[in-house]
């Protein structure tokens, strides 16, 4: 579902977030970058309930690329540890709050002690409805495309049957909208392979605090300056 000019713009239907500079926060105070990582996983509690308040239908976190397995192991291992700690801890909370919990990434490459915490985090969450909470781990936007055109290959689509809607269904958010607002913390101005197809229209907000000093009102800031932007999704 896309959105297009004159609709209601002000509130966006879908905000996605890059989680960045968790490493240089921890770093600016004399810690380990684990810390980092730490502070940063206790921000997300804060932005979801915004989220929930201003009345956001689907929040998307990157919280770990297909390149982020290069990093040292000790580091993965902890982000991967958080993970599990943080699904575990969250599953009574996404309920009270009538939020969604959608896991963005190919299960089925990720340890099996994960699968199962995120199958049943995503079971107890699957009747919620005020919002949607999309976590990318293990999440890249060319490996989603390169699956969805495997996937109509092996359908035996011919080419001409093949639209933008075809490619859309086959990406791990088919049946989300395409994301309205993207932010990135740290004063980074990348996208980083998230979301590549469904940010094709999406506004764009860099804050430049790093990711464990975001807090809900720089998330309202974001959320004014994307209800003050022209959007004309091509046209005039
Ligand atoms: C980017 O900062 C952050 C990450 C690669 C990991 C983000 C992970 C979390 C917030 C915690 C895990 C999430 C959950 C839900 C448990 P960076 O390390 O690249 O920072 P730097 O650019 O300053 O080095």
């Amino acid at each position: 579902m896309t959105r297009k000019a004159g609709d209601d713009v002000r509130t966006p239907h879908h905000v996605a977030i890059i989680m960045d500079g968790n490493g240089r926060w921890a770093a600016g105070r004399g810690l380990p970058r684990i810390k980092g990582h730490k502070a940063g996983t206790a921000v997300i509690e804060e932005i979801i309930d915004t989220a929930v308040k201003m009345g956001i239908k689907h929040l998307s976190l990157y919280a770990f690329s297909t390149e982020n397995w290069r990093r040292p192991e000790p580091e993965v291992s902890v982000i991967m540890s958080l993970l599990r700690f943080y699904l575990r801890l969250h599953i009574s909370r996404f309920c009270n709050k009538g939020v969604r919990f959608h896991f963005l990434c190919d299960l089925e490459a990720m340890p099996e002690s994960i699968q199962r915490d995120v199958i049943e985090v995503e079971t107890a969450t699957a009747k919620e409805s005020e919002m949607v909470f999309h976590l990318a781990v293990n999440y890249g936007s060319r490996a989603e495309l390169v699956k969805a055109v495997q996937s109509c290959i092996k359908d035996g689509l011919k080419p001409e049957a093949i639209d933008e809607s075809t490619i859309s269904s086959r990406l791990w958010t088919a049946g989300v909208p395409d994301v309205d607002l993207l932010i990135r913390t740290s004063g980074e101005l990348r996208i980083s392979n998230f979301l590549l197809w469904q940010c094709a229209y999406a506004e764009f907000y860099f804050a430049d605090c790093h990711w464990p000093d975001f807090n809900q009102n720089r998330f309202r800031d974001a959320l004014e300056a994307f209800a003050s932007r022209d959007r004309r999704f091509g046209g005039i």
